[in-house]
């Protein structure tokens, strides 16, 4: 029987360096003449002008952010809602871990990044969100160009770094299980087309070696150790690549929303990326006409939300921070704007209000576990901001 499915990987791309003669596609596996390959077990092939197994020397990191064991040990779920000014946060070049469940690790990396600090994820896809800041990513497909109000994907055993002319604040989401897009079969090219996902064009790029002359990748495992792998040349000198999972920008304004005139969408319709399990899943709430507040609700899974700009429902989250929802509890709405709401009758079809926020969510079935980094910018008393606003409403 024939199925229709709610989820699909990306499209196949293949890219060639202009200039460069004698490579044609589909690839075989063997190298065009005079060229290397390197294959991601996923499904990408890449020809470079050197071979990706020459290593000189491989050594555990020091002084990067790893998990503790025993952090992760500690129990998970306490049913608490928390909030955290994660753009506050103040990280070194690597990005610093936030919130962590099985199924995503969110941290977060502000300041200008080091340009010459090359990372690999040899188990997690990694999707990034600029909140703040421009400029380009250099990867093992070619440099990738990025400004706020983007996703940039690096699928799991790309090589890249990150390159800014001024400080940047980004979100980074790293998952174990691919991370596949959402398939609607009767809304054809929503969330977003294929055309809206950019890759990286396999031209030249700069890259300068380490004080020991070498090129040092950083290359993270799930729970750590971090490893750093030394080349003797860069491993940014790819000429051509083809593959089914690949680097690729998003930007928020070519993912297209819905609204309805007449009942509250829930947020899985604005789902953007979801693993192939299920596990984990991410949603983009954009400017749009908005029914209705969300109801009080209490999920099924963990809710950790980033408010780039101007979420409506609780202004008491500025932009810039991140609340954390678990299962097993109630969130919604500041109480004052639900209080407001309820105070008026429903606005006809045509009249419902016009919302210019900017959210992004990650839902995860696996428990989150809070950080250190996070509690460091936690706002006190976050859980009984609802008790507060019933009050205040309680005595207007
Ligand atoms: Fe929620």
């Amino acid at each position: 029987m024939d199925m229709v499915p709610s989820k699909i990987g990306f499209p196949t791309a293949f890219r060639v360096r202009p200039g460069v003669s004698g490579i044609s596609f589909p690839f075989t596996g063997r190298p065009p003449q005079g060229y290397w390959n390197e294959v991601l077990a996923f499904g990408a092939e890449v020809v470079r002008q050197r071979p990706a197994v020459v290593v000189t020397e491989a050594h555990e990191a020091t002084g990067v952010p790893a998990l503790n064991p025993e952090d992760v040990a500690s129990p998970r779920g306490l049913i608490k809602r928390r909030a955290f000014h994660l753009a506050a946060l103040q990280t070194g070049p690597f990005p610093k871990p936030a919130l962590w469940s099985e199924d995503v690790l969110i941290s977060v990396l502000t300041g200008r990044p080091d340009p010459y600090l090359r990372f690999r994820h040899a188990d997690a896809h990694t999707i990034i969100f600029v909140h703040q800041g421009q400029g380009t990513v250099v990867t093992d497909f070619g440099p990738l160009e990025f400004a706020q109000d983007q996703f940039i994907f690096l699928p799991r055993g790309a090589t890249y770094a990150l390159r800014s002319v001024s400080p940047v604040v980004m979100i980074f989401y790293e998952f174990p299980k691919r991370v596949m897009r959402p398939y609607h079969y009767w809304i054809r090219n929503y969330p977003y087309p294929d055309a809206a996902l950019v890759p990286p064009e396999p031209v030249e790029v700069t890259d300068e070696p380490s004080d020991r002359g070498d090129y040092p990748v950083y290359v993270k495992r799930w729970l750590g150790p971090w490893t750093v792998l030394r080349y003797p040349f860069s491993p940014f000198d790819t000429v051509a690549w083809e593959a089914n999972l690949y680097p690729f920008r998003l930007a928020l304004k070519d993912i297209r929303t819905l609204s309805s005139p007449d009942f509250h969408i829930d947020p899985p319709t604005y789902t953007v990326f979801v693993t192939e399990d299920e596990g984990a899943s991410m949603q983009a709430f954009l400017p749009r006409w908005v029914h209705s507040l969300p109801y009080p609700h209490q999920n099924d899974v963990d809710e950790v939300l980033f408010n780039h700009s101007g979420y409506h429902a609780r202004p008491e989250v500025k932009d810039g921070y991140a609340t954390l929802h678990p299962a097993g509890t109630f969130h919604g709405p500041d109480v004052r704007v639900s209080h407001q709401q309820v105070q008026s009758p429903p606005p006809p079809g045509k009249e419902i209000p016009w919302r210019d926020e900017v959210g992004i969510m990650v839902e995860a079935r696996s428990p989150f576990l809070v950080l250190p980094a996070a509690e460091e910018v936690e706002v006190a008393g976050y859980d009984q901001s609802w008790q507060r606003q019933y009050e205040a409403v309680g005595s207007s």
